[in-house]
């Protein structure tokens, strides 16, 4: 006998689901939440419990199921009631505009059409269908007519409205089929592989890869833990809706509750197109998700009828796509590269393949242990990658490509440079060459005395330092004063013009200002942001030269680590002394100009993890930039600031292990100068 259920129960479920999609809502698609995450959690939890309770009232759109359903065996197939074409895909600006020609052809017309623009996100096709406003099935693309049933995968993305919006001017078409694109970001996707790394599991390619294999687990509490999202891009059947162009359909889903790129340009002409590509192709590498082109719709639907399809892709849209920024090579060799510090770094040599227009035949392989983990030898087929003006690096390697012949590879047990032994110090990846006279560390440490933001001396590359050093011309940077029209006729390939030039730039450089001073010194952790800090504050050398670490602590944006450093290098009677005798071969240092206004981060890097209480994180980014700093999503070398907020990633460890200095939310406002109060 069916037990009887309690109306009290039956009103506080539905209240409870009905609150949980909103909160959904407002969060993850409209980035606006009204209420803490621990209260979203109190709810799910006892919606859950009371669910538990009485399986009777269970319903497949409750938000409870975003946390995944039991495993299948295997997934059911379906039958798209519109096939998923493909787009056509042009390679260049060329491209589009042979593809408007024919559009305006087809439509016998010479008047200007419209087009929506769009990034073309490198992730998942997949079909959401709504019945009675209620997600009903969600499927892969596959071959186009038939896919894959994915639905309680689905369901854990929470970007995926389970239950669409009520409006009442708002009728919605059942069945209603809606398409997306689901992808990982970036950095999600490093986080998810370096969680794999730990646990030892193999690690996946690239977000598509990891956004792919996530999406197709039988198991969808797996897809649940991963962070998967969405941005629907339209429908099935466009002659359904009651709109009559593609930018108004894809408003008329945003209200229903889906997530949109915000990167959409809507009912743009021919020129505005162009140059919306370009821009994003400039802008590729500060999006947070891997884009493989734009996509360009004819924005009338009336248009599209007209235009059709061929059998594979629709005549009213083209993809034009940008240059791929990871390709698979091989490893022809690993070399050890010897850094100013005395890092000891494997670099691999590769077989030249062009990676996003750059062609690339090395990469950095950090350290013995990334070696290890991600097991690159000898002879492997590699997948590289370029991130904006990132170093190229080894991704992973092709697995499948290994024949026996590949042969693994170890760090020295001494400088390859030098001889010298080299040590790896507790807590430290890297391996280094302890001798200070290391002729590798030198060069090193010319390279980066002489670079654009120390120096500036023009014509004086790697090839001419490691001349200078190993004919013995130059043994410390401020040698570099003391060179002449004598010593320098002895290298090989120097004739009288180039000395005669090498030798003014560096009489030229002589005047410089106290940061660049700074930076030139390759003091650790002073780069360009810390150095104009430091100069503003203490004005001139002399004061730097005895400042006492109490005294570089108390300066705003200056904390321990970068104190102790500073106090570190200017302690060193080594050092001391080399200043000396660059101010008595001619250098002088003078003040720096003093900043405009309220730049006063100006080429400070930031680095945001974790949730801040007092905005949301455009705001945090904006009042960066207002003060001339830039936000970046990982933290590199070059990161000046890891601002940390409630629940911070790993991040927060990076900066950690790295020296960078934290800021917590109180002492970011105060260095932005903002009038917000932490929450
Ligand atoms: S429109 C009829 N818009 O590209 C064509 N597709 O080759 C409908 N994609 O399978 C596709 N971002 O996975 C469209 N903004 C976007 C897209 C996009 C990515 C993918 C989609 C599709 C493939 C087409």
């Amino acid at each position: 006998m069916a037990r009887s259920i309690d109306p009290e129960v039956v009103k506080r479920i539905d209240g409870l689901r009905r609150e949980l999609h909103r909160h959904n809502h407002r969060y993850f698609v409209l980035d606006d939440p009204e209420i803490s995450d621990a209260e979203y959690d109190r709810m799910m939890k006892e919606l859950i419990e009371l669910e538990t309770l009485w399986p009777e009232l269970a319903s497949p759109d409750s938000p409870s199921q975003r946390v995944g359903s039991p495993p299948l065996d295997r997934f059911e197939t379906h039958k798209h009631r519109h096939p998923m074409q493909s787009l056509e895909k042009g390679f260049d600006e060329a491209d589009f505009i042979s593809f408007d020609q024919r559009v305006k052809k087809a439509l016998n017309s010479d008047a200007e059409v419209l087009y929506t623009v769009e990034p073309k996100i490198d992730g998942i096709a997949v079909e959401l269908v709504y019945e009675n406003r209620r997600l009903a099935l969600a499927s892969t693309r596959g071959d186009g007519v038939n896919g894959e049933v994915i639905t309680a995968n689905v369901k854990t993305i929470p970007t995926v409205p389970l239950v669409l919006q009520e409006h009442e001017d708002l009728p919605v078409p059942s069945p209603l089929e809606v398409r997306g694109e689901v992808f990982m970001t970036k950095e999600n996707f490093r986080l998810l592989n370096e969680q794999r790394l730990k646990q030892e599991q193999p690690l996946f390619a690239n977000p598509r890869n990891a956004a792919a294999g996530s999406l197709r687990q039988l198991d969808s509490a797996i897809t649940a833990q991963r962070p998967l999202e969405i941005y629907v891009y339209g429908v099935g059947d466009p002659l359904a809706l009651n709109t009559d162009s593609h930018a108004e359909a894809m408003a008329w889903l945003r209200r229903l509750g889906f997530r949109t790129n915000p990167l959409i340009r809507t009912k743009i002409p021919l020129t505005e197109v162009l140059s919306c590509y370009r821009e994003l192709e400039e802008k590729r590498g500060q999006i947070p998700y891997e884009m493989d082109g734009m996509v360009v719709k004819v924005d009338r639907f009336s248009f599209q009828d007209r235009l059709g399809s061929t059998s594979r892709s629709p005549r009213w849209a083209i993809a034009i796509k940008f240059k791929a920024t990871q390709e698979t090579t091989r490893v022809l060799d690993i070399r050890v590269q010897v850094g100013r510090t005395g890092a000891l770094t494997p670099v691999a040599h590769l077989e030249p393949v062009r990676v996003g227009g750059v062609v690339v035949s090395r990469a950095t392989l950090h350290n013995q242990d990334e070696i290890e983990k991600k097991d690159i030898r000898i002879g492997d087929m590699v997948f590289v990658q370029r991130a904006g003006d990132v170093i190229p690096e080894v991704v992973k390697v092709v697995a499948s490509s290994r024949d026996g012949t590949q042969k693994p590879f170890q760090m020295p047990h001494s400088c390859p440079v030098c001889g010298a032994t080299v040590v790896r110090l507790a807590g430290e990846a890297v391996i280094r060459c302890v001798n200070a006279a290391c002729p590798a560390q030198l060069k090193g440490h010319i390279r980066h005395f002489v670079s654009k933001p120390g120096f500036d001396i023009d014509g004086l590359g790697e090839k001419r330092i490691d001349q200078m050093v190993d004919a013995g011309l130059i043994s410390s940077c401020a040698d570099l004063f003391d060179l002449n029209a004598e010593s320098l006729k002895k290298l090989e390939g120097m004739a009288e013009k180039s000395i005669q030039n090498l030798l003014s730039a560096i009489e030229n450089s002589k005047r410089i200002s106290l940061s660049r001073f700074l930076v030139a010194l390759g003091i650790r952790h002073v780069g360009e942001h810390i150095a104009k800090i430091l100069s503003f504050e203490l004005k001139d050398i002399d004061t730097i030269l005895s400042v006492t670490p109490e005294r570089l602590e108390t300066i705003e944006g200056i904390g321990q680590v970068v104190a102790n450093s500073v106090w570190a290098f200017f302690s060193r009677e080594e050092n001391l002394k080399s200043i000396q005798k660059m101010i008595k071969s001619g250098v002088v240092i003078i003040p720096d100009a003093s900043p405009t206004e309220n730049q006063h981060l100006a080429g400070a890097s930031f680095v945001l993890t974790g949730r801040l209480s007092s905005m949301p994180r455009s705001r945090a980014k904006q009042l960066i930039e207002k003060a001339g700093g830039t936000v970046t999503g990982a933290v590199t070398g070059q990161t000046d600031y890891v601002v940390v907020g409630e629940d911070p990633g790993s991040k927060l460890t990076e900066a950690q292990k790295r020296g960078i200095q934290i800021l917590s939310e109180p002492e970011f406002l105060k260095l932005v100068g903002a009038s917000e109060q932490p929450g």
